[in-house]
């Protein structure tokens, strides 16, 4: 090796150092996001996503350099991600992804904002920024409509309804104004300064929100995470929820329903609705117990590898929905929501939830407050939850409408906006769940 290739290499090697020290940097938290320079201040403010190039060339080289296990030859899916599909998002991440591009689309597809609100909670008493979607429909019946998505979701989980709802195809239909926030730590709303902001703080700020837009009363839609943040919303505000169309309703499975099912006293529905807890609980929740519990354990190699957080998110993705087809750029995308601000926060989110005493072992939702206002429930096979008997439906909240789909999963939203749109419209099209509109 000649001297000019050793300093050659050893100029790659420096600044390959400094890029990743820069990268390394860029993880520190606090209530802002350095690689996208937004700003929150007290009122909403326009949002552009720009982030920083140099992290995006940063990331690549890391998914470069990234390190991809022997998966052992278990069929695709059953332990995680195989060897095989590791390699082809890691080639497509290095050699093709376009992040100019889904950057763009993301603007042109979102208006978006930022902005801090205030709430008055002992836990967590700091003031807490938001980045959020708000599109207006011009209709001036329009409902307003808070979204809420979970992990490992984002804000764009709302992107293939949105349109819809605020250009509703004909006036027969209700039309809503929606807006669409991140969750603490996810997306563009920054991780909180510190433990105690949980589905309960959550509920008290997009509350807040919903007020500083000059929405004193609205409805809500979620699944996943933002379902339970919904529960807590419409039970500690029920002045301001109109009511809630949920896309995950999952009962605790008490004591005594579970002696009843070990004597075979439960009926046919009951049954297939233990089961299916019991299945997720045992084949499915890892993730849910280890970012529910120890969250660091995994917080810093997630953190470290975003290929690593791109597979550990897209086995949830695909397990939730498996006749669903993920390109390689939305698998990327979707873990850019989480890459660019560092994961950890949200994966900690779950914690926050057991300290609530939400999603702990099979109790899916723990001993939440009961939800008064009317709740409509969407159910699609694909998810955990499926097939909830109604009068279990009704122990945690006023269920007054189920809607069963039999095609569809986890991300109803993203993956079937069609049925969720016509739940949307039939729910709220009844004016006792809407106070607007026909019935
Ligand atoms: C990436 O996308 C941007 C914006 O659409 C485009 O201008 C640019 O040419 C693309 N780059 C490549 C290498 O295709
Ligand atoms: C933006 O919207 C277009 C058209 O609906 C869609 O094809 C694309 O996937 C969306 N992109 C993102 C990042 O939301
Ligand atoms: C209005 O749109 C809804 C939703 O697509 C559709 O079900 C309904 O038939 C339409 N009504 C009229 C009068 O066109
Ligand atoms: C389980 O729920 C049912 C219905 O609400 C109730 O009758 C029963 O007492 C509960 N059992 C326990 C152990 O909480
Ligand atoms: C319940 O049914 C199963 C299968 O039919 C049977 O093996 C079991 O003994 C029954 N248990 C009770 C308590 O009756
Ligand atoms: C603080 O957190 C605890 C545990 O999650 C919860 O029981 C309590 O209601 C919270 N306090 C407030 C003021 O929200
Ligand atoms: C459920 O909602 C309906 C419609 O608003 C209301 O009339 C009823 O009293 C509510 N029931 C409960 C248990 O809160
Ligand atoms: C039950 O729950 C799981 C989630 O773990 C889901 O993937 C499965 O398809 C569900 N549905 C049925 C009908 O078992
Ligand atoms: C509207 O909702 C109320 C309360 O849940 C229900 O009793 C009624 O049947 C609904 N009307 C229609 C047309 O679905």
């Amino acid at each position: 090796m000649s001297f000019l290739s050793i300093t050659a290499a050893a100029r790659r090697k420096a600044t390959l150092i400094a890029s990743i020290s820069s990268l390394l940097l860029s993880c520190v938290h606090g209530q802002f996001i350095p690689e996208i320079d937004a700003t929150y201040s007290s009122t909403p403010k326009p949002f552009t996503l720009k982030v920083n190039p140099s992290f995006i060339e940063t990331t690549r080289l890391k998914v470069q350099l990234g390190r991809i296990a022997n998966d052992m030859g278990v069929p695709p899916f059953t332990d995680g991600i195989s060897t095989e599909m590791a390699q082809t998002l890691q080639n497509y991440w290095v050699d093709e992804l376009n992040w100019t591009s889904v950057q763009e689309q993301i603007n042109k597809n979102f208006t978006m904002f930022t902005t801090t609100v205030e709430i008055d909670d002992k836990n967590y008493t700091e003031p807490i920024p938001l980045h959020f979607v708000h599109h207006r429909s011009p209709r001036h019946d329009a409902i307003p409509l808070l979204f809420l998505h979970g992990f490992p979701g984002s804000f764009l989980e709302v992107g293939r309804i949105i349109s819809s709802l605020t250009h509703p195809p004909n006036s027969s239909v209700p039309a809503f104004h929606v807006v669409a926030p991140s969750l603490p730590g996810f997306g563009f709303t920054p991780a909180p300064v510190h433990a105690g902001l949980g589905p309960i703080e959550a509920a008290h700020a997009y509350n807040a929100l919903m007020h500083q837009l000059s929405y004193p009363r609205y409805v809500m839609q979620a699944g996943d995470l933002g379902a339970f943040v919904t529960t807590y919303q419409a039970a500690l505000h029920p002045e301001s929820v109109i009511s809630v169309l949920s896309n995950l309703w999952a009962p605790a499975v008490n004591a005594t329903d579970l002696a009843r099912f070990e004597a075979n006293e439960t009926t046919p529905g009951e049954t297939a609705y233990i089961r299916n807890i019991t299945a997720y609980q045992t084949g499915g929740a890892g993730y849910l117990f280890l970012q529910s519990t120890q969250p660091l354990m995994a917080g810093h190699a997630l953190t470290d590898s975003p290929l690593g957080f791109a597979l550990y998110i897209f086995q949830l993705m695909q397990e939730l929905g498996t006749f669903y087809h993920w390109s390689l750029s939305e698998i990327i995308t979707w873990a850019m929501m989480y890459i660019i601000q560092g994961p950890y926060p949200a994966t900690r989110f779950y914690k926050e939830f057991r300290n609530a005493d939400q999603i702990v072992g099979a109790d899916m939702f723990g001993p939440a407050l009961f939800v008064n206002v009317p709740v409509g429930v969407t159910q699609r096979p694909q998810d955990a939850g499926w097939g909830v008997p109604l009068d279990w439906a009704r122990r945690i909240g006023n269920v007054t409408a189920i809607y069963v789909h039999d095609f569809g999963g986890h991300f109803a939203a993203y993956q079937t906006p069609d049925t969720l749109l016509d739940d949307c419209w039939r729910f709220w099209g009844n004016k006792s769940a809407s106070g607007v509109g026909k019935h």
